[in-house]
């Protein structure tokens, strides 16, 4: 089994990062197999609407996504983290969902017949913001599992952690790093 996370945030050590490792420390507990890729380290260009992946496998762009789409396919459970930057997910991680339309099955003009290129997977998503109240961005985030669903893949959870300013804010939301942790242990349980 294998876990691939994509941590969006630019601060490598700050609060999305930090509760991203919960899950990976979680799931390497139980002998799960991790990977995570800082997406703002990395070479990634935006989508540039050619449609060179409606009729080939994957996209025409030569950049870090190779890897990441590579990544993708030999994975089990993809975990998405971004802090809320004016009220969506990082730019980082916005170029990252647009280039998943090149993994996106587009049978048809019919939502339904839309599916993943590479299979099923699970996928955790995990949201940091400095707004205290956790369900503020709630309309957004189920915005986005709504998007992953063209996939038919199962989101499985949406952790949302908030009152985080200072980059380890995080470590007083003993709630949630718990529930990182534990999620992170679970996912053996869904083989
Ligand atoms: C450019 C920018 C925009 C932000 N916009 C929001 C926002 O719209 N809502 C919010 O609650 N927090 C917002 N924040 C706060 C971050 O979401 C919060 O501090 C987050 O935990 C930072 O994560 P990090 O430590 O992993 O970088 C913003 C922070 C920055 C730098």
């Amino acid at each position: 089994m294998k876990l691939v996370a994509f941590m969006g945030s630019p601060r490598k050590n700050g609060n999305t990062s930090k509760i991203t490792h919960e899950v990976i420390k979680g799931a390497e507990s139980v002998g799960i197999e991790t990977e995570i890729y800082n997406l703002n380290q990395l070479n990634i260009k935006g989508c540039q609407g050619c449609m060179y992946c409606r009729t080939h496998d994957l996209c025409v762009l030569k950049d870090d996504m190779e890897k990441i789409y590579a990544s993708i396919k030999e994975a089990d459970v993809l975990v998405i983290a971004s802090p809320i930057y004016m009220w969506q997910v990082t730019g980082q991680v916005k170029i990252f969902l647009d280039r998943l339309f090149a993994i996106l099955s587009t049978n048809g003009d019919n939502y339904e017949h839309y599916g993943s290129k590479v299979g099923n997977k699970q996928v955790i998503m995990i949201y940091t913001q400095g707004q205290p109240a956790e369900q503020v961005f709630q309309n957004y985030i189920e915005y986005n599992q709504n998007m992953l669903h063209l996939f038919k893949w199962d989101i499985i959870s949406n952790i949302v952690s908030g009152g985080n300013s200072s980059p380890s804010d995080i470590l007083k939301d003993t709630k949630n790093m718990k529930l990182a942790f534990d999620l992170g242990v679970s996912l053996i349980n869904k083989k």
